[in-house]
């Protein structure tokens, strides 16, 4: 591949900020799509396996902005947190513990990520009418146990979306009282037919973690090597005009 000659490297690889880091699902799909990746999450996440500065996003954001240092970047991934209104925390998954006050921090995200003059990837899961769902994935498109629907808004670049596949079947677990069977399994809670932790890091593609809440938060790394390597591609036919 014809290597892009204008966006920000770090050593040979360029270098992309992942804000909302958690355990890196996100992080890893890019660095094996090429990337060096750096995180911030708020909270202490000793499987994040990339550096990352541990504190609050949106103002470590800004003060990358203040001093300039933002330019070291080629590239930002956020994902803020999602459960304020996504479509577990409606409805019966309310009832199931899911649910009650979050902050929505979506719009204050997209508005510092304008301000970077940086091409960007904003993450929610469905149910999120707040950004604009330039690309859609899942994970029968990689062949995943999980079906996992997420949507991201691009910021400063665009690619091609790719066509849903069709599942396979159903996602196994208990609904309303009757089991159900399927080739997937659930990539959130437990109990109910729910995945063990090793069912659902081989139906994730995560290994380097086995603390649950970090599995059900993440993306599964296939989405962010696809999206990364969209970006790079997309870099490199710029280049190339
Ligand atoms: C949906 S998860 C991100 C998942 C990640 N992209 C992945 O694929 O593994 C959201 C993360 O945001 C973090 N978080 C919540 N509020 C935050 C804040 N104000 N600043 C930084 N991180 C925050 C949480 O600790 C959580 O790890």
């Amino acid at each position: 591949m014809t290597q892009p000659t204008d966006i920000r490297r770090d050593g040979e690889r360029p270098l992309l900020l992942d804000l909302f880091s958690c355990a890196s699902g996100a992080a890893m799909g890019y660095a094996r799509a090429g990337f060096t990746v750096h995180g911030c999450d708020i909270a202490r996440r000793p499987n994040y396996p990339f550096p990352y500065h541990r504190g609050d996003a949106l103002a470590y954001l800004a003060h990358l902005i203040a001093t300039g240092e933002i330019r070291r970047y080629a590239f930002v991934h956020a994902s803020p947190p999602c459960q304020d209104k996504c479509s577990l925390t409606v409805g019966t998954n309310r009832s199931q513990g899911w649910g009650g006050t979050h902050e929505d921090l979506v719009a204050p995200t997209r508005a510092l990520l304008d301000r970077t003059g940086l091409p960007y990837v904003i993450e929610q899961p469905n149910g999120r009418a707040e950004i604009r769902k330039d690309l859609t994935l899942c994970g029968e498109m990689f062949g995943l146990g999980v079906i996992r629907h997420r949507n991201f808004e691009l910021g400063g670049w665009t690619t091609a979306r790719p066509a849903h596949v069709p599942h396979r079947g159903r996602v196994r677990g208990y609904r309303h009282g009757r089991f159900y069977d399927g080739p997937y399994v659930a990539g959130y809670g437990s109990g109910g037919g729910k995945p063990s932790i090793a069912e659902l890091q081989a139906a994730m593609g995560i290994t380097w973690t086995a603390v649950r809440e970090e599995l059900t938060e993440a993306i599964p790394p296939a989405y962010t090597e696809h999206i990364g390597a969209a970006f790079l591609a997309s870099r490199s036919l710029e280049a190339a005009a």
